[in-house]
């Protein structure tokens, strides 16, 4: 079983947004058995997917011991399933103060969790104890990132933390992809980031990018995939493309 985390610590690069999507094309078009985990306490990839109200378990009560994954996954199909978020998960940082080994609950609760093919986990734009649990729980890590003037740059910081991550929780963290989003082939300024991605992260970089579309703001605000939203776009088509190679490069 693959656990991928969805990372960077910039905000609003696109994280929740390929989290979704990816999520519903792999359940539903590439057949796998797919589990989302909403470590993020703005919620949302929780209202993404249609879920406004608290549920009674959520992250928060799994974090802090006092429920189970099982109890708290929601089935949004057969074969999609969703551990939600709550906004109290912002106080987590704080109650976790001092407690020995706090970098390992998300992977301990994770330990009991089978019958997923991959479990994906969408993180908050932050490298706190939430990140590092993400990555201290995967067996892999995409980079989403915008392709802008400061894309690479900006990576540095998170560079440095999976490096600690993998030198003293999680050895066997590998970094399998680099998506990159809201690419507008017009603009000057996005090729050239997306040449530097490609420079930097040659094995790394996915083929397929995202373009810059208002259709997945919509989609997402409809609680829905860009799937259900609007199957017929040009962002629907590069989401199932990097899903699919998703699916051959790190769940094979
Ligand atoms: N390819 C895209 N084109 C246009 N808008 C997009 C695209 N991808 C995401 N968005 C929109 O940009 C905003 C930020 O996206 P998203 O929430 O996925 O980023 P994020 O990295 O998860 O943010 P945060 O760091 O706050 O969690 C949202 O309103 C989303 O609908
Ligand atoms: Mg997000």
């Amino acid at each position: 079983m693959k656990i991928i985390t969805f990372a960077n610590h910039k905000g609003g690069v696109g994280k929740t947004t390929t989290v979704a999507n990816i999520g519903y094309a792999l359940a539903h078009h590439q057949k796998k058995r797919i589990l989302m985990i909403d470590m993020d306490p703005q919620t949302n990839l929780t209202s993404h997917f249609g879920i406004y109200e608290r549920p009674q378990d959520t992250m928060y009560e799994v974090l802090k011991g006092n429920s189970t994954i099982s109890n708290a996954i929601v089935e949004l199909s057969p074969s999609l399933h969703l551990l939600p978020s709550s906004l109290d998960v912002t106080n987590i940082e704080a109650e976790l103060q001092g407690i020995t080994g706090r970098e390992f609950i998300l992977r301990e609760a994770l330990d009991k969790v089978q019958g997923y093919e991959a479990i994906l986990i969408d993180t908050p734009p932050s490298l706190g104890v939430l990140t590092v649990n993400a990555f201290t729980a995967s067996t892999d890590v995409c980079i989403v990132v915008q392709t802008e003037f400061f894309a690479l740059q900006g990576l540095a910081k998170l560079y440095e933390i999976i490096g600690i991550v993998q030198k003293r929780t999680n050895p066997k963290l590998a970094i399998s992809g680099v998506i990159a989003t809201m690419f507008d082939r017009r603009k000057g300024m996005h090729c050239e980031a997306l040449q530097a991605l490609e420079a930097r992260f040659a094995n790394e970089l996915f083929d397929v990018q995202v373009t810059e579309a208002i259709a997945l703001v919509e989609a997402a605000s409809a609680g829905k995939s860009i799937f259900e939203y609007k199957p017929s776009s040009k962002v629907a088509e590069q989401y199932d493309e990097i899903a699919k190679a998703i699916a051959i490069k790190i769940l094979n």
